[in-house]
């Protein structure tokens, strides 16, 4: 018995909450069990909401800047997590991983620079390369045996003449994370390309059966000065209302030319519950994050032995690290468009239809295991009841 209880089940309708309080708008109705946005159904853990609790003591919330203890709670988190030593010179602020991916294309292409994308992926990464005028270059990841991976041999004839690759390590929402070996293989074409590569390390923290991240930017020294690292205790903690995040750029020429959009912009300040609680998550969340990873696992192993027992025809891809889990609903033979009429309309659960990631993400659902396992348990009886009516 771990000392936190992630079985409570939160009402967090009438919070604003997204996930919740959103429904009738993305779903049509605001009763489907929500399993779609990336943030947690778990509480945020006692000792942050403490430390914002300590914080609003003083009555003056006024101009407020980070101290070194921002930079010292990420570098110490890194070193411990991931065994991997950040030079503090080399951390920057965000006020967001997305708004970074923005901030590089800013700071690193021209309008029509092209970028490249793994899909089906995040869709930001690909939205905001076309929303900002420049190109989308796809190199889809290869699906074979149940298992994503890398298409080298496409990278190899894509990446000339490209500028940025975004990438996401470890990868939203295949769940994969990547072995050194892969890593060692793209920093090569990245090397030969010039390519400066933003690392989405957002879900890093997230691994699960003991895999182990690998931070793109430890691969070479060469990989270290062209890579655009980006950190948030967000999705590990459960922080994303409070934007707040790190960038860590080794490359003194590459970090003046971000921090100088963050100036232009004029979005560096931030804001005091993020900071409060980014450092008060890094320095004390070890306990915290142990247990909930082993009740994530826990969800997935439940929901891979109840969909390998009530619905064969839906294979989960095994995450290796996040809290979301990609389940392929090809074997159903339901297009798309019906699949998702089916499990909104008739199961009332609200899941990512996978078709928003791009290409390759057809047929497929996002399905976001950080929640108690009573919910759970009620989307999948769910859709096995939905399907069952379809002999499905
Ligand atoms: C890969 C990835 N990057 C970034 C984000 C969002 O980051 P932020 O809220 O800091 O913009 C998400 C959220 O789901 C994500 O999955």
């Amino acid at each position: 018995m771990g000392k936190y209880n992630f079985d409570v089940e939160y009402d967090r309708t009438s919070t604003n909450s997204v996930k919740y309080d959103l429904r009738h708008m993305i779903f049509g109705r605001d009763d489907v069990i929500p399993m779609w946005v990336a943030d947690m159904d778990f509480a945020t853990p006692d000792f942050i909401l403490e430390a914002i609790r300590r914080r609003l003591q003083h009555p003056i919330l006024g101009y407020t800047f980070r101290g070194d203890g921002f930079t010292t709670a990420l570098v110490e988190w890194i070193q411990k997590r991931h065994g991997y030593q950040l030079n503090p010179a080399s951390v920057c602020f965000s006020p967001g991983i997305v708004p970074a991916l923005v901030f590089s294309l800013l700071a690193y292409t021209e309008p029509g620079d092209r970028v490249i994308v793994q899909t089906p992926v995040y869709h930001p990464f690909f939205q905001v390369v076309e929303s900002n005028g420049r190109t989308v270059v796809n190199n889809p990841l290869k699906f074979e045996n149940n298992y994503y991976t890398i298409d080298f041999d496409d990278l190899e004839r894509k990446a000339v003449g490209c500028k940025v690759l975004f990438f996401s390590n470890p990868h939203n929402p295949v769940g994969r994370c990547w072995q050194r070996e892969e890593l060692e293989r793209l920093a090569d074409i990245c090397f030969r390309n010039k390519l400066i590569v933003v690392s989405d390390e957002i879900h890093s923290d997230l691994m699960l059966f003991g895999n182990i991240h690998v931070p793109f930017a430890s691969v070479s020294e060469y990989i270290k000065q062209s890579t655009i690292s980006c950190y948030a205790p967000s999705k590990t903690f459960n922080l994303a209302g409070l934007s707040t995040s790190a960038v860590v750029i080794d490359n003194e020429m590459l970090r003046k030319k971000f921090n100088d959009v963050i100036e232009r912009l004029h979005v560096g300040m931030g804001n005091i519950a993020g900071m409060v609680a980014f450092e008060a998550a890094y320095a004390e969340g070890k306990e915290w994050l142990d247990e909930m990873l082993i009740y994530v696992e826990s969800n997935v192993e439940y929901m891979h032995d109840f969909l390998k027992k009530n619905l064969p025809a839906v294979k989960i891809i095994m995450p290796e690290a996040t809290y979301m889990a990609w389940l392929d609903f090809s074997k159903t033979g339901l297009t798309n468009e019906a699949l998702n009429k089916l499990l909104i309309g008739e199961a009332g659960v609200g899941l990512n239809d996978g078709a928003m990631f791009g290409e390759g993400g057809g047929c497929f659902q996002r399905i976001n295991l950080a929640c108690p396992r009573n919910t759970l348990v009620k989307a999948l009886e769910s859709i096995k009841n939905a399907l069952s009516k379809h002999n499905l």
